[in-house]
């Protein structure tokens, strides 16, 4: 499949995309985090995010719109990722190039990070398998019965 999509920065104009996202219970279902959030949560979260330089939260466009967002968490050369489609956009494949893409974007903007972080809910085969997909290796001595620690190494 030949997928093209642009990853840009969110803005506060995405407040309510990524409100309705997030809530959506495909979206939920296997959050580390799968509690609701309300709308003044979600604000206070979204401001603090988009102030902060270590966090990156970015929305993947293709040509007939949203197709999923992507956030990394930066600490040091380090940086916890997490991902998720946008409801309509599930099961077509698009996650692996979603993660590809963001690898792209942080060799280019942030070349000191070395190295990238998921945790997954063991349970999520989906997401299992679009980050083994996009080059990530299970830390087995790190993951848990219930959450998996996937990492991607910089070469
Ligand atoms: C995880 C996510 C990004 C993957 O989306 P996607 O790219 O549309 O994934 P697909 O549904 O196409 O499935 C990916 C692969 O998993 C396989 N898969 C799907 N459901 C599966 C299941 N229940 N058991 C095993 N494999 C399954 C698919 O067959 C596909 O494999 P293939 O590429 O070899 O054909 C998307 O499901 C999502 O946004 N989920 C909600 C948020 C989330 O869980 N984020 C990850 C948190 S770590």
């Amino acid at each position: 499949m030949l997928v093209t999509f642009i990853l840009r920065p969110a803005t506060i104009q995405d407040k309510k995309n990524l409100f309705f996202w997030r809530n959506h219970e495909a979206v939920r279902r296997f959050s580390l985090d799968s509690s609701a959030i309300s709308w003044q949560t979600h604000g206070l979260w979204l401001e603090k995010i988009l102030a902060n330089p270590n966090q990156a939260l970015l929305i993947a466009e293709s040509g007939g719109g949203p197709v999923g967002v992507l956030r990394f968490d930066v600490e040091a050369t380090q940086a916890w990722v997490s991902v998720y489609l946008v409801p309509e956009k599930i099961g077509q494949g698009y996650g692996a190039h979603l993660l590809l893409a963001g690898i792209q974007w942080m060799q280019d903007q942030r070349p000191e990070v070395q190295r990238l972080i998921a945790e997954i809910v063991s349970e999520n085969s989906p997401s299992i398998r679009v980050f083994e997909k996009a080059g990530y290796r299970r830390n087995t001595e790190l993951s848990t019965r219930e959450v998996l620690r996937y990492e991607y190494d910089f070469p």
